[in-house]
């Protein structure tokens, strides 16, 4: 039988399920080699369809022992295929009801897609998101199937976990029951020797929730900002969305090997180590503000994804861009609003605006996928969340919430539909949104510019939108845009507040009356739309909102700007950076009345792909090495416009401050780095050197260390660094990253396939192949796109590789290639050349071949 893997799925081919699964019990008798699965499930007939046809079970690398039917047994007579599971013909059926059940035999040794029940060092752990239960047993394996489950675990091993109440706890066995109902991607087990860590919650309601966190013995002490995080979010979900918790437990397990960073499995969250393991000698402020937002992201799914889900996979931004919203919402009130707004649009800039001008652009809503693991992407989350924004702005902050109050009690045990979700909106403001479902079913990213005519103390301002076509979609339409707006004067006064204008046609003017004196614009403020402002404004507007915009988005937006154009300039006339631009970030870095968090984050350069991205508008087409370099010069001369007050800068800031890993402590040490960072190209890395010894934290080692290779030294610092923490794996993983990352480009292929041989080298474990690997092909450009292609064979290399064991793994690290086309012709082939190759190899995935074939299908 063909795989059906390898089939299309389209969106509007979606049709109900013939029978509901409304019970199911599991039975695990866990060994590592041979573990035996019962299932018995209570199937009802679906009565909304006519006649039901036969009964698909999927299933994937199972073995399947046996199966009944209300006691019958089926064996010979039911279709087996070991690829994608299993049909009982309709004659087998009984008419409205019937028990089944089944026994399987699966080895979660083997199972190295950790997908489905796998091993991690010793421990038992799943993940079913979005179809890893079919290699659980045999079951509808689709989000529109809700049962009510019951798990009992037999096993010797210590700790037992699974979804929902513990029922049951005795010698060798737990049995757990989950009262509510869910889809078999939101089924969890853990076993294994572990160590809990506890605390309690008490909800608004009254019940008091256990919380607990396990680890591995010694790791205790490395979980309290997790707990501290997951009770901060528990009630901040209580406090602005009037949500609770359900069960009378919570439980999240810290795993070394998992795919992805965090699962939101029904009251037992499974999170890579990464995102709950966390000392101040271990992990680094960036680290600490990642587990408290992904920590809330998951504990947030409770509601939006668990209690709601997703009626089909086509849905999936439903709950990932919504909860992305929410969890963004609550790092602002954690954090500082500005700084976090600001992170999430570099961060949509660098990643989303890329795919969504690639070939693997496509709608926030898709319509078709081969493989839905390959669709966890930019545009479903980034963008799903921006739009769930631009909802917000469209109805307003308080129908908003009333909207959302009526999603939860209209859809509550239901798996909807981003359809059903816009509908609510409807009917709480009784307005037609039906351009604003054009954001989901739209790919592309619309580009807006505008034209200020201002006479007679009249501004009329037009502003106009256009979307490219995308590789998926020829035609494009004009969206509904909330374009926020203020008009200033050049001190910087609001002659006109900002306001929301919303534009939804292709152009519209805006007037404003009775204006003093010809305002300056400040246009999308807060990047109120994922779009792109093709107007950019001129050195003299940038300088200007660097110094005055009211809004920190804006001046931040101002220096990349500056930084942009001046980059772009030294590419294309190889010219000296400009000196007025020089001054202006030199000034605003030393300026202690503003934000250190926020004058670090200017002291950033904007991503490659932006200048590229640029420069390709005017017919350049940038050369990685030559970028590289341009770079370099331009650190040079910033420092050394800084230097006479860099180490007095550098060394103040330290002054007074005991290390705490809030906010408030971890801002002014972001800029203390990026001094540091300058520093080190005129003291050829005294001050980093000296910090490298006496920090106390690893915010600020790794920060030394990144700043002494990146004028190449720290070989030394390098080698104190592994004898200190080559036993800590994920202090490891960021020792592997950091030197890849600051390798010169000619030799960063080099260093990268010396370490691929290093001992430490594990390829089968994702964080630790990421290190290595990713950091490569992601965050070392020049270096991997070599003129004489050998990062891209030694990337397509370790794909071939690593999708024999792990294809979601493989298929994400495919994504390298994504910007083919913006690249010179000699480069376009070579990488042509590669993917290729991959796409020849024998047996090759499918997840990595629809990656190949949609990246190869670009011209
Ligand atoms: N539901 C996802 C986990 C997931 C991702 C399952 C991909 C299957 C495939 C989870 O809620 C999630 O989104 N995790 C993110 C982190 C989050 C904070 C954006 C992840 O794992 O990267
Ligand atoms: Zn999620």
């Amino acid at each position: 039988m063909a795989d059906k893997s390898e089939k299309t799925v389209l969106r509007n081919e979606y049709r109900p399920p013939d029978w509901f699964a409304s019970e199911t019990n599991i039975e695990f008798d866990l060994l590592p080699e041979s573990t035996r699965v019962k299932t018995e499930i209570l199937f009802r007939r679906n009565r909304e369809i006519a006649d039901p046809k036969s009964l698909h079970l999927d299933g994937k690398e199972l073995n399947l022992l046996w199966a009944s039917i209300n006691g019958v047994n089926l064996d010979d007579e039911i279709t087996k295929d070991a690829e994608n599971g299993l049909t009982v013909p309709s004659e087998l059926l009984p008419k409205n009801e019937f028990k089944w059940r089944a026994e399987t035999e699966i080895n979660p040794q083997q199972n190295t897609s950790l997908d489905g029940l796998y091993m991690s060092n010793g421990m038992y752990c799943t993940q079913c998101e979005p179809e890893g239960f079919r290699r659980i047993c045999h079951f509808q394996d689709r989000p529109d199937v809700l049962s009510k489950f019951t798990v009992r675990i037999n096993s010797e091993l210590p700790v037992l976990l699974s979804n929902g109440n513990l029922l049951e706890n005795g010698d060798g066995f737990a049995v757990w029951s989950d009262p509510w109902p869910k889809p078999s991607y939101l089924f969890a087990l853990v076993a294994g020797d572990l160590v809990a860590v506890q605390d309690n919650f008490k909800t608004m309601g009254g019940d008091n929730v256990q919380l607990r966190i396990f680890v591995r013995s010694g790791d205790e002490r490395k979980c309290d900002y997790a707990m501290d995080s997951l009770k901060r979010a528990m009630r901040w979900d209580e406090d602005n969305y009037g949500r609770q918790y359900d069960l009378d437990q919570f439980n999240i397990v810290a795993v070394d090997d998992f795919n992805m960073g965090a699962m939101e499995n029904k009251g037992l969250n499974i999170f890579n180590s990464k995102l709950v393991l966390a000392s101040p000698e271990t992990a680094t402020d960036v680290d600490y503000e990642r587990i408290e937002s992904v920590i809330a992201h998951e504990y947030f799914h409770n509601w939006t994804g668990n209690r709601i889900t997703c009626r089909d996979w086509f849905q999936l931004s439903l709950k990932e861009g919504l909860t992305v919203f929410r969890d963004r919402q609550f790092s602002s009130d954690q954090r500082s609003a500005d700084v976090v707004r600001i992170k999430d649009v570099r961060n949509l800039r660098a990643n989303q605006f890329k795919e969504d001008a690639g070939p693997l652009a496509h709608p926030v809503r898709p319509e078709s996928y081969r493989k839905i693991s390959n669709f966890y992407t930019n545009t479903i989350y980034e963008k799903g969340a921006e739009l769930i924004a631009v909802l917000n702005q469209l109805v307003g902050e308080e129908s908003f919430r009333t909207a959302m109050d009526l999603y939860f009690e209209r859809h509550d045990g239901q798996a909807c539909t981003i359809e059903d979700f816009v509908k609510v909106f409807e009917d709480t403001t009784k307005s037609d949104l039906s351009q604003f479902r054009l954001w989901y079913s739209q790919s592309g990213t619309p580009h807006v510019s505008f034209f200020p005519e201002y006479s007679g103390s009249e501004l009329r301002l037009t502003i106009r939108q256009e979307t490219q076509p995308t590789l998926d979609q020829p035609e494009k339409q004009p969206l509904p845009i909330p374009i926020c707006t203020a008009l200033l004067d050049d001190e910087g006064n609001e002659l006109v507040s900002p306001r929301v204008l919303l534009l939804n046609k292709w152009q519209e003017t805006f007037r404003f009356e009775k204006l003093p004196s010809c305002p300056r614009v400040s246009i999308l403020r807060g990047f109120s739309a994922p779009v792109i402002l093709k107007t950019t404004p001129t050195d003299e507007d940038a300088l200007f909102m660097l110094r005055y915009d009211t809004d920190n988005f804006k001046r931040w937006d101002a220096s990349q700007q500056l930084t942009l154009k001046l980059l772009c300039d030294m590419v294309v006339e190889q010219s000296e950076p400009d000196e007025n631009i020089i001054h202006a970030l030199k000034s605003l870095a030393f300026d202690q009345s503003v934000d250190p968090a926020f004058r670090a984050l200017m002291l950033q350069l904007p991503p490659e792909i932006e200048v590229r991205q640029q420069l390709a508008d005017i017919g350049h087409i940038l050369d990685p090495v030559n970028f590289y370099e341009v770079c370099h010069e331009f650190g040079n001369a910033l420092a050394s416009a800084m230097s006479d007050d860099l180490v007095s800068q550098f060394r103040r800031l330290s002054v007074g401050r005991p290390y705490t890993t809030d906010s408030k402590s971890a801002g002014p040490r972001a800029l203390r780095l990026g001094l540091l960072r300058l520093l080190s190209k005129v003291d050829t890395g005294k001050e980093a050197e000296n910090l490298f010894q006496s920090a106390g934290n690893m915010t600020e080692k790794l920060g030394a260390l990144r700043a002494l290779l990146s004028i190449q030294r720290g070989q030394e610092q390098l080698d104190e660094f592994y004898d200190e923490w080559s036993q800590d794996r994920l202090v490891l993983d960021k020792w592997f990253a950091i030197q890849i990352v600051e390798a010169p480009p000619s030799h960063a292929v080099e260093l990268t396939r010396q370490l691929t041989r290093h001992r430490d080298f594990e390829w089968k474990n994702p964080n630790r192949f990421y290190s290595v690997v990713a950091s490569f092909a992601f965050a070392n450009n020049a270096g991997f796109h070599s003129p004489d292609g050998g990062g891209y064979k030694l990337l397509a290399d370790w794909i071939i590789k690593v999708d024999e064991v792990n294809s979601q793994v493989a298929a994400r690290q495919c994504t390298a290639f994504e910007s083919r086309m913006m690249y010179d012709k000699p480069r376009q082939s070579l990488m042509l050349e590669e993917m290729r190759r991959i796409r020849r190899t024998k047996k090759l995935s499918s997840d990595s071949a629809e990656m190949l074939d949609r990246l190869m299908s670009a011209i």
